[in-house]
Protein backbone atom coordinates (compact mmCIF):
# COMPACT_ATOMS: atom_id res chain seq x y z
CA UNK A 1 0.00 0.00 0.00
CA UNK A 2 1.39 3.47 -0.65
CA UNK A 3 1.67 5.88 1.94
CA UNK A 4 0.66 9.02 0.80
CA UNK A 5 -1.03 10.18 -1.79
CA UNK A 6 0.41 12.04 -4.72
CA UNK A 7 -1.88 14.82 -6.12
CA UNK A 8 -1.53 18.52 -6.96
CA UNK A 9 -1.85 20.67 -3.75
CA UNK A 10 -2.83 23.71 -5.71
CA UNK A 11 -5.26 21.86 -8.78
CA UNK A 12 -8.12 22.25 -9.73
CA UNK A 13 -10.73 19.99 -7.86
CA UNK A 14 -11.60 19.13 -10.86
CA UNK A 15 -8.05 17.19 -11.48
CA UNK A 16 -7.79 16.46 -7.92
CA UNK A 17 -10.64 14.01 -8.39
CA UNK A 18 -9.13 12.22 -11.54
CA UNK A 19 -5.89 11.60 -9.74
CA UNK A 20 -6.86 10.59 -6.83
CA UNK A 21 -10.14 8.07 -8.09
CA UNK A 22 -7.34 5.73 -9.12
CA UNK A 23 -5.52 5.69 -6.38
CA UNK A 24 -8.24 5.30 -3.97
CA UNK A 25 -9.36 2.29 -6.37
CA UNK A 26 -5.94 0.91 -5.52
CA UNK A 27 -6.00 1.87 -1.92
CA UNK A 28 -9.14 -0.07 -1.23
CA UNK A 29 -8.65 -3.02 -3.83
CA UNK A 30 -6.54 -5.27 -1.56
CA UNK A 31 -8.90 -5.06 1.72
CA UNK A 32 -12.04 -6.96 2.23
CA UNK A 33 -13.39 -4.75 5.39
CA UNK A 34 -15.65 -2.11 4.14
CA UNK A 35 -15.19 0.50 7.34
CA UNK A 36 -11.69 -0.02 6.50
CA UNK A 37 -12.09 0.91 3.05
CA UNK A 38 -14.76 4.04 4.22
CA UNK A 39 -12.38 5.12 6.50
CA UNK A 40 -9.68 5.61 4.22
CA UNK A 41 -11.63 7.21 1.55
CA UNK A 42 -12.71 9.74 4.27
CA UNK A 43 -9.23 10.41 5.34
CA UNK A 44 -7.91 10.93 1.42
CA UNK A 45 -10.79 12.91 0.25
CA UNK A 46 -10.28 15.40 3.79
CA UNK A 47 -6.60 15.87 2.92
CA UNK A 48 -6.38 15.96 -0.84
CA UNK A 49 -10.08 18.14 -1.51
CA UNK A 50 -9.72 20.27 2.04
CA UNK A 51 -13.49 19.08 2.99
CA UNK A 52 -14.62 20.34 6.63
CA UNK A 53 -16.46 17.20 7.20
CA UNK A 54 -16.33 13.96 5.14
CA UNK A 55 -18.57 10.73 6.04
CA UNK A 56 -20.94 7.89 5.26
CA UNK A 57 -24.33 7.23 6.66
CA UNK A 58 -25.07 4.21 6.03
CA UNK A 59 -28.91 2.51 5.81
CA UNK A 60 -29.71 0.16 8.97
CA UNK A 61 -32.72 -0.67 10.92
CA UNK A 62 -34.77 2.12 9.07
CA UNK A 63 -32.41 4.87 9.42
CA UNK A 64 -29.24 6.39 8.20
CA UNK A 65 -26.19 5.42 10.75
CA UNK A 66 -23.19 7.23 10.90
CA UNK A 67 -20.09 5.18 9.92
CA UNK A 68 -16.22 6.27 9.02
CA UNK A 69 -15.80 9.92 8.84
CA UNK A 70 -13.39 12.17 9.01
CA UNK A 71 -13.83 15.85 10.56
CA UNK A 72 -16.16 17.36 14.05
CA UNK A 73 -18.33 14.79 15.70
CA UNK A 74 -21.49 14.62 13.91
CA UNK A 75 -25.06 13.17 14.60
CA UNK A 76 -25.41 9.59 14.53
CA UNK A 77 -28.41 8.70 13.65
CA UNK A 78 -30.69 10.39 10.94
CA UNK A 79 -34.11 9.43 10.05
CA UNK A 80 -34.60 8.11 6.27
CA UNK A 81 -36.95 11.21 5.32
CA UNK A 82 -35.18 13.93 7.98
CA UNK A 83 -32.24 16.61 6.37
CA UNK A 84 -30.24 16.60 3.35
CA UNK A 85 -29.18 13.03 4.21
CA UNK A 86 -32.34 11.43 4.35
CA UNK A 87 -33.57 13.59 1.46
CA UNK A 88 -30.75 11.98 -0.54
CA UNK A 89 -32.25 8.65 0.46
CA UNK A 90 -35.94 9.35 -0.35
CA UNK A 91 -35.28 11.27 -3.90
CA UNK A 92 -32.44 8.67 -4.61
CA UNK A 93 -30.78 11.79 -6.35
CA UNK A 94 -27.17 13.83 -5.64
CA UNK A 95 -27.99 16.64 -3.38
CA UNK A 96 -26.28 19.87 -3.24
CA UNK A 97 -27.35 22.58 -0.70
CA UNK A 98 -25.18 25.89 -1.29
CA UNK A 99 -26.48 27.38 1.50
CA UNK A 100 -28.18 24.89 4.36
CA UNK A 101 -29.65 27.81 6.06
CA UNK A 102 -32.05 27.48 3.94
CA UNK A 103 -32.45 24.07 3.03
CA UNK A 104 -35.82 22.97 5.10
CA UNK A 105 -35.19 20.53 7.74
CA UNK A 106 -30.85 20.54 7.13
CA UNK A 107 -29.41 18.79 10.17
CA UNK A 108 -27.81 21.01 11.86
CA UNK A 109 -24.21 18.86 13.03
CA UNK A 110 -21.56 22.07 13.09
CA UNK A 111 -22.61 25.48 13.05
CA UNK A 112 -19.54 26.34 10.66
CA UNK A 113 -21.26 23.81 8.33
CA UNK A 114 -22.37 26.39 5.67
CA UNK A 115 -23.35 24.55 2.11
CA UNK A 116 -22.93 20.29 1.57
CA UNK A 117 -23.19 17.78 -1.28
CA UNK A 118 -24.98 14.07 -0.71
CA UNK A 119 -24.58 11.31 -2.63
CA UNK A 120 -26.85 8.23 -2.85
CA UNK A 121 -24.86 4.90 -2.73
CA UNK A 122 -26.53 1.82 -4.33
CA UNK A 123 -26.13 -1.88 -3.44
CA UNK A 124 -26.34 -4.94 -6.32
CA UNK A 125 -30.34 -4.74 -5.88
CA UNK A 126 -30.34 -1.59 -6.39
CA UNK A 127 -31.40 -0.73 -2.97
CA UNK A 128 -30.23 3.01 -1.04
CA UNK A 129 -27.23 1.30 0.61
CA UNK A 130 -26.36 4.73 2.31
CA UNK A 131 -25.04 7.92 1.70
CA UNK A 132 -21.37 10.16 1.60
CA UNK A 133 -22.59 13.79 2.80
CA UNK A 134 -19.68 16.06 2.48
CA UNK A 135 -19.59 19.93 4.42
CA UNK A 136 -17.68 22.49 3.55
CA UNK A 137 -17.71 25.82 6.24
CA UNK A 138 -18.08 28.39 3.00
CA UNK A 139 -21.31 28.95 1.24
CA UNK A 140 -21.89 27.75 -2.44
CA UNK A 141 -18.82 25.65 -2.20
CA UNK A 142 -20.44 22.63 -4.33
CA UNK A 143 -20.92 22.16 -7.73
CA UNK A 144 -20.91 19.82 -10.94
CA UNK A 145 -17.55 19.24 -10.61
CA UNK A 146 -17.93 17.83 -6.99
CA UNK A 147 -21.09 15.41 -8.19
CA UNK A 148 -18.58 14.02 -11.18
CA UNK A 149 -15.90 14.05 -9.17
CA UNK A 150 -17.45 12.04 -6.39
CA UNK A 151 -19.56 10.19 -7.81
CA UNK A 152 -16.43 7.96 -9.58
CA UNK A 153 -15.51 7.38 -5.83
CA UNK A 154 -19.37 5.93 -5.54
CA UNK A 155 -18.71 3.68 -8.20
CA UNK A 156 -15.39 2.03 -6.33
CA UNK A 157 -17.40 1.97 -3.47
CA UNK A 158 -20.56 -0.15 -5.03
CA UNK A 159 -17.74 -2.14 -6.63
CA UNK A 160 -17.12 -3.29 -3.00
CA UNK A 161 -20.62 -3.96 -1.56
N1 LIG B 1 -26.48 18.06 7.64
C1 LIG B 1 -26.83 16.69 7.46
C2 LIG B 1 -26.57 15.88 8.70
C3 LIG B 1 -25.24 15.27 8.72
S1 LIG B 1 -24.00 16.33 9.06
O1 LIG B 1 -23.92 17.41 8.07
C4 LIG B 1 -22.52 15.58 9.22
C5 LIG B 1 -28.29 16.59 7.07
O2 LIG B 1 -29.03 17.58 7.10
O3 LIG B 1 -28.72 15.49 6.71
Amino acid sequence: MAESLAFSKTAARREIYAEIAPQIEALVSGESDLVANLANICAALKETLGFFWVGFYLKKENQLVLSAFQGPIACTRIDLDRGVCGHCYTTREIVIVPNVDEFPGHIVCASASKSEIVLPIFDKTGEVFGVLDVDSDKLDDFSETDAEGLQKIIKIIEDLI
